[in-house]
């Protein structure tokens, strides 16, 4: 969503903060600004649309710019007032000495718009962070305190905020604040950063320091203080990013989300590195802080989850349970945090999100954590948000994923849940010795298997090709693999703009089949081995029967089924219950050489963004 890079510091500011945006930008926004200290005056430029545009306005009106020594930047993802120049930040107070960025929601802003437009204030968008501008120049007006003023106008915003300040009559600093949304402070030589998340600073520096709720940042090019809310100075400790830049190149792939398919084999290595090394060792999992005793003792389950990472999650229903006799439910987060759930003291709550910072997940894991649930978070961010509510904490270490459709973070966190299902059976000691070992060594074989997909999806692309042009997709499956299918669907919707759901195999002739005719392909994924392989034949039968168009994907090498099917992606066999981590990859290079043949944007699909940082 929204990103925010402040700098303070000698070299060429805006192309600072440009750069630092534009390593945000695969969070998804509408309009991005910035606001430059430059001499005595404070100067604002803001553009619709891409960054590029940023970029050509600053340097169309270059001549304007004597040398600024500071500035903050942001790309905005429209929640308040609709995408426009008017609404796109910074915002300003009325006399436009003081400029403010914004990540978040303010919930009170009303309140506050009513009261500070009483004052005099004079409001010039719809959005709910001018208030945030006006509110601090007031207080600046009474108390002649940048610090101050920024401290007494937080403590009266309700929401969520990661905000910057700067003001024309205190040269050369940037204040941050934050509160149920990211900040963090970039520590360079000479110069400082702060900015909502890591990728925006990380070619500059790795020393880092992450705002608590409540904290403010006071920071120039050569101090940096972080005080609380009562204006106490706070020591934090100065972390060392793990990210290195490179991690934010295409390396020649067209696009980032290609690039990170193809990294999947290494991501599944770095999962299992030091943990799933040996078939006869058991499953190394220090992460997870439960006793043995509660770990025998536990009856039941929660994952809590969005999109992506909620498939996951229903992918590792079956896995658990299968593995551990476990009950386990899972939730989206949005549901779990408006109804009276059963959570105790007793369920081990899991956490499941990419980014770490999706607003439901954190209040739903807040929520558990108030019934005194165990929680346990699997992120790609353990810098994240979510990560400092976890009582026991699986990284994933997918690397950072730009691609706003999340893959190689999916076969992260899938992998990530075999090893605590298999953790789990082995206190418990639910599994079969020799299925153990034999599970293991198809574990340790997966990278290989990602691989052979990986280098020829020729047919995939064919494929693609072939099907672009339908407006509509059904995907079927059962069992395991049903969270492939709601995964496979989401991608193509969320990179095609194509119409496309996953159901489960067997609810299609109660109803959906109603849908059925040439016009609507639909892709079966029927793994044999497993019991429901027939049964996903039966219904693609039925969805011939009604002509529709069929894509099989399979591991099965029965050429029989050549002759139901248009298309039949193979990929190689493994046991049903691993078979999420294979099927899911063409149905990512599917729904990718769609888009792509759609001339799509694939890498920052519209409306969408990475983290969703707002409810
Ligand atoms: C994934 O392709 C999507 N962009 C989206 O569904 C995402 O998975 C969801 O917003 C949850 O995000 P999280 O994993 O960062 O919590």
């Amino acid at each position: 969503m929204c990103g925010i890079v402040g700098y303070a510091g000698n070299r060429d500011v805006v192309s600072v903060i440009l750069k630092g945006l534009t390593n945000l930008e695969y969070r998804g926004y509408d309009s991005a600004g910035m606001a430059l200290r430059d001499g005595d005056d404070i100067k604002v430029y803001k553009t619709l649309g891409k960054l590029i545009n940023l970029k050509n306005e600053l340097e169309s009106r270059k001549s304007e710019l004597i040398q600024p020594t500071c500035g903050i930047g942001h790309i905005r993802w429209a929640t308040h007032g609709s995408p426009s120049i008017v609404n796109a930040h910074p915002h300003s107070c009325t006399c436009g000495k003081l400029v403010v960025v914004h990540n978040g929601i303010i919930e009170n802003y009303k309140e506050l718009r009513e009261e500070l437009t009483v004052k005099g204030c004079v409001f010039k968008s719809q959005t709910d962070t001018e208030v945030i501008a006006h509110l601090v120049a007031d207080e600046y007006s009474k108390v002649k305190d940048l610090e101050k003023a920024v401290r007494n106008s937080v403590s009266k915003l309700q929401g969520a905020y990661a905000v910057c300040v700067m003001h024309k009559n205190v040269p050369d600093l940037i204040i941050g604040a934050r509160k149920h949304a990211p900040m963090l402070v970039g520590i360079g030589d000479g110069e400082n950063f702060i900015a909502s998340d890591t990728p925006a600073i990380i070619e500059y520096t790795k020393k880092t320091i992450y705002l608590d709720d409540n904290e403010i940042a006071i920071v120039t090019k050569d101090s940096v203080k972080i005080t609380d809310a009562d204006g106490n100075e706070v020591v934090k400790k100065v972390e060392v990013l793990p990210w290195e830049p490179i991690a934010l190149s295409k390396l020649g792939y067209k696009h980032f989300m290609l690039k990170e398919i193809h990294e999947q084999p290494d991501v599944i290595r770095n999962v299992l590195n030091g943990k799933l090394y040996d078939i006869d060792a058991p499953i190394v999992l220090n992460e997870v802080k439960l006793d043995k005793d509660t770990i025998k003792n536990l009856k039941k389950i929660e994952i809590i989850a969005c999109g992506t990472s909620l498939h996951v999650g229903m992918a590792a229903k079956y896995i658990i349970e299968n593995f551990t006799g476990i009950s386990v439910e899972v939730e989206a987060s949005s549901e779990y945090i408006y109804r009276k759930t059963t959570t105790d003291a007793s369920t081990l709550v899991i956490g499941v999100s990419q980014s770490g910072e999706t607003a439901d997940t954190i209040t739903a894991i807040k929520q558990a954590k108030e019934k005194n649930a165990h929680i346990l978070i699997v992120t790609n961010r353990p810098d994240s948000n979510m990560a400092r509510l976890a009582d026991s904490l699986i990284p994933v270490n997918a690397g950072i994923e730009v691609s706003v459709a999340a893959t190689k973070s999916y076969i992260a966190q899938m992998i990530s849940f075999y090893l605590l299902a298999i953790h789990i059976a082995e206190v418990k000691g639910t599994l079969d010795d020799v299925y153990l070992k034999n599970l293991k060594h198809e574990i340790i074989q997966l990278p290989t298997k990602v691989e052979e997909i990986l280098s020829n999806t020729t047919t995939i692309q064919e494929c693609a090709k072939k099907f672009s042009s339908f407006k509509n997709f059904i995907y079927i499956a059962r069992g395991v693999n049903l969270a492939t299918a709601y995964e496979g669907a989401l991608k193509l919707k969320e990179i095609s703009y194509i119409n496309a759901t996953g159901y489960a195999a067997g609810e299609l002739k109660h109803g959906p089949i109603a849908m059925l005719d040439e016009t609507m392909p639909v892709l079966s994924i029927l793994m044999p081995g497993g019991i429901t392989y027939e049964k996903i034949l039966s219904n693609s039968e039925e969805a011939k029967a009604r002509n529709a168009k069929l894509i099989a994907l399979t591991s099965s090498k029965d050429t029989n089924i050549d002759a139901l099917f248009d298309v039949v992606l193979r990929v190689p066999q493994v046991s049903e219950i691993l078979s999420p981590v294979i099927t899911c990859v063409p149905c990512q290079l599917l729904a990718y050489y769609i888009a792509e043949f759609l001339g799509k944007d694939v890498d920052q699909p519209r409306n969408l963004a990475k983290s969703v940082t707002v409810e």
